[in-house]
């Protein structure tokens, strides 16, 4: 049903106003091969909030931040940040866009044999022009927000799996972004350090009005960060509200996912031998869904 377009639709290079709309997707297309993995997404991250987008393993989450930071290239479509559009940018004049856009990937490892302070002075090595001293203070003050005073001198391998991915926010913060893009933050930690993890999101936005885009099959860490959810369903945008209005959905995709009985007979396209009931990721049994009730969310 999508057309492979290799030349975007809207050639135009139009900049435009943009409102609150700090990035938006317009209907973005992108496959790989015979497989459509975005098959028309459109999307408007709202500056200063906290956006979820929830969806099955290989639903193209990860796909879509790659997007956003250009990282990936549409078929068809067009994606701006700021108002200025920025999928047909050669990589030179992505590299000040790039600065603004702050990444926590699950890929996005630290180096194993550096020390917390060198892993996060890279990018200020790399993109600024500051002093040994003022990068010293800047590596203090992102490791303060995240709450890990003094662990400059340590590797990596010393810390906790919760304390690693506190750095790997801390190596995003230190850029001072607008945006941060976080994919599936919370993966690999017990519920007691994705909470953390989850109130240092909202923190970000409360505080510093980062506008936290964030990738998660975690419905606790769902509820407890969005401000808004949007769920990606068969490369389409199948759901986007509140996280409680996702309940009231009629879609039964939907009510498979909450209730963590989403499996193959909800994706009719999905390659059989993908049909594996193990990549159903949702735990509904997950007491942290229950446990944290609305009052602990922002609005
Ligand atoms: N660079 C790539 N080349 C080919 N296929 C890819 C590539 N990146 C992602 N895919 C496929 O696109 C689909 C969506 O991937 P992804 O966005 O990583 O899923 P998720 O929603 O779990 O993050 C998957 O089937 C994946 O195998
Ligand atoms: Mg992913």
């Amino acid at each position: 049903m999508v057309e492979a377009v290799r030349q975007p639709e809207h050639a135009a290079q139009g900049d435009e106003p943009y409102g609150d709309a700090i990035v938006r997707l317009e209907d973005v297309h992108k496959r790989f091969g015979s497989q459509v993995v975005l098959d028309g997404v459109s999307l408007a991250f709202e500056e200063g909030k906290t956006t979820v987008v929830m969806g099955p393993s290989g639903c193209g989450k990860s796909v879509m931040l790659k997007h956003i930071v250009g990282l990936l290239r549409p078929d068809k479509g067009a994606i701006y940040f700021a108002g200025k559009r920025i999928d047909q940018l050669d990589e030179d004049e992505l590299a000040p866009v790039r600065l603004q856009i702050g990444l926590v990937f699950q890929m996005g490892a630290l180096f194993d044999s550096m020390s917390v302070e060198d892993n996060i002075a890279f990018p200020l090595i790399e993109h600024t022009q500051l002093s040994a001293g003022e990068r010293r203070d800047r590596i203090a003050e992102a490791l303060e927000t995240v709450d890990l005073q003094g662990v400059q001198p340590k590797l990596p391998s010393q810390l906790s799996g919760g304390q690693r991915k506190r750095v790997a926010i801390a190596r995003a913060l230190v850029m001072r972004p607008r945006v941060i893009l976080f994919d599936e933050p919370t993966t690999g930690l017990d519920p007691i350090r994705s909470a953390g993890i989850d109130d240092l999101i909202v923190r970000l936005r409360e505080k510093f009005n980062v506008t936290n885009i964030v990738v998660t099959h975690d419905l606790a860490s769902a509820r407890h960060v969005a401000d808004r959810v949007v769920m990606l369903l068969g490369g389409k945008v199948a759901a986007d509200g509140s996280f409680e209005s996702l309940a009231n959905n009629a879609d039964v995709r939907i009510q498979h996912f909450l209730t963590g009985t989403y499996s193959a007979d909800d994706e009719p396209g999905m390659p059989e031998a993908d049909k594996n009931p193990a990549t159903l990721e949702v735990d509904a049994s997950n007491p942290r869904l229950f446990k944290r009730g609305k009052d602990k969310r922002t609005s």
